[in-house]
């Protein structure tokens, strides 16, 4: 590949949220002039249906480069995004690196290139959990600190990053990318056959994913949770995509029988799932994203955590904090819904092309590289 026309930006994306928040910013990209994205694919997730299936339906390009980093300890994994990812940047010296939301593929990436004298733009810079037991919080407050520019999705995140000292002229205002996709995508679905799909009626069933260490690494905290699920399941139609994770430790401590009735079911789409997002009485999840979405589309979501690196989705969202005891959890989970918040500022559709503009103007003329 000539070096004059090589890539000018590197995107980087590993795990299944990360494909969600790329898809809109690469398109917006490459309709600037001057700017040649280039998609940069960790392998932290490799199933299909935890990443083709997104590359698939949000027509995100074939990444450019695998890193084909696969799964692994914490160190494992990172050390090894950070050995694969070292030859693409010598080998592209692209003017920018992007990276997105929390996951180890952010911050990997995000190190490589500030080691290496590139600079890094954090698509959902600032938000903050203030507790340091969530691997992503780890990431999050490391990745803002090695960015160049920091792109938040809520008020509070900005409040964060000056709180820390990052310079305010580096911080950006710019809205919530994931809403970017979620809006283009809704039209696009067809709702009511992916409902008969599953046998269900609109607000008539609850939507149920849980994947954190919080949640599904210990044995007593999970059997709560799939306790719960199966006494639920009993009186109302419970949809729960399985994630790996939660998949292999269910198997492990031998819990499936005690999910009942529940209807488990693999990973979904993104179509498939936001559908039956929009539809739902009540989410239950301990994803990020997923307490967002929920937000935006306007649907009662419970939390299963101690906190949240959204406090927005909880002050003007539809978002609630609840234990993972069986007890809390059959009680809300019966008794949420109708609670209706209201979208936060600039979660509007238009975060992609605020970004864009901005690194333009920052970054323009965007030399070859
Ligand atoms: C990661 C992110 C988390 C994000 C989540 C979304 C970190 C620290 N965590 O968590 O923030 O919310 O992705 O899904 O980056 N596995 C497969 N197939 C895959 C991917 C994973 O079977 O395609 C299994 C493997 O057994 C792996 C386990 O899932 O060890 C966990 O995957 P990993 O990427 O380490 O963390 P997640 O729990 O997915």
């Amino acid at each position: 590949m000539s070096r004059l026309n090589g890539p000018n930006v590197v995107l980087v994306a590993g795990a299944r949220p990360n494909f969600v928040k790329l898809a809109p910013l690469h398109r917006a990209l490459l309709s600037r002039s001057g700017v040649r994205p280039s998609i940069v694919h960790t392998g932290q997730h490799y199933d299909d249906a935890m990443s083709a299936v997104f590359f698939r339906e949000l027509g995100i390009p074939t990444p450019d480069v695998e890193l084909g980093a696969g799964s692994g300890s914490h160190t494992e994994q990172t050390a090894s995004i950070m050995l694969r990812f070292e030859p693409t940047i010598t080998k592209y010296k692209p003017r920018l690196v992007i990276v997105f939301g929390d996951v180890n593929s952010t911050l990997a990436c995000a190190l490589v290139a500030a080691k290496m004298g590139i600079p890094v733009a954090h698509v959902e810079a600032g938000l903050r959990s203030n507790d340091w037991t969530m691997p992503e919080e780890i990431n999050r407050v490391l990745t803002d600190r090695l960015s160049d520019r920091l792109y938040a999705p809520s008020r509070d995140a900005c409040n964060n990053l000056a709180r820390e000292g990052i310079p305010e002229e580096r911080i950006r205002l710019v809205g919530n990318i994931m809403v970017d996709t979620l809006l283009w995508q809704l039209p696009l679905i067809d709702q009511v056959s992916i409902l008969r799909t599953f046998g269900v009626e609109p607000q008539r069933y609850i939507l149920v994913t849980l994947h954190r260490p919080s949640n599904v690494d210990d044995g007593a905290t999970l059997e709560g949770i799939t306790t719960a699920l199966g006494r639920v399941a009993a009186s109302e139609t419970v949809i729960f995509p399985v994630h790996p994770r939660t998949r292999d430790h269910l198997a492990r401590l031998g819990l499936k029988g005690s999910l009942g009735r529940t209807h488990s079911v693999d990973p979904l789409p993104y179509r498939t799932f936001l559908a039956l997002m929009a539809n739902a009485r009540v989410v239950l999840t301990d994803s990020g994203g997923v307490q967002e979405e929920t937000t935006a589309l306007g649907v009662p979501c419970l939390t299963a955590r101690q906190n949240t690196e959204r406090p927005v989705t909880i002050l003007e969202g539809t978002n609630r904090l609840v234990d993972s005891d069986p007890e809390s959890l059959v009680e809300a989970l019966k008794n949420d819904g109708g609670r209706r918040g209201r979208i936060p500022d600039l979660w509007d559709g238009r975060a992609a092309e605020r970004i864009a503009d901005d690194l333009l103007a920052v970054y323009t003329p965007l030399p070859a590289s």
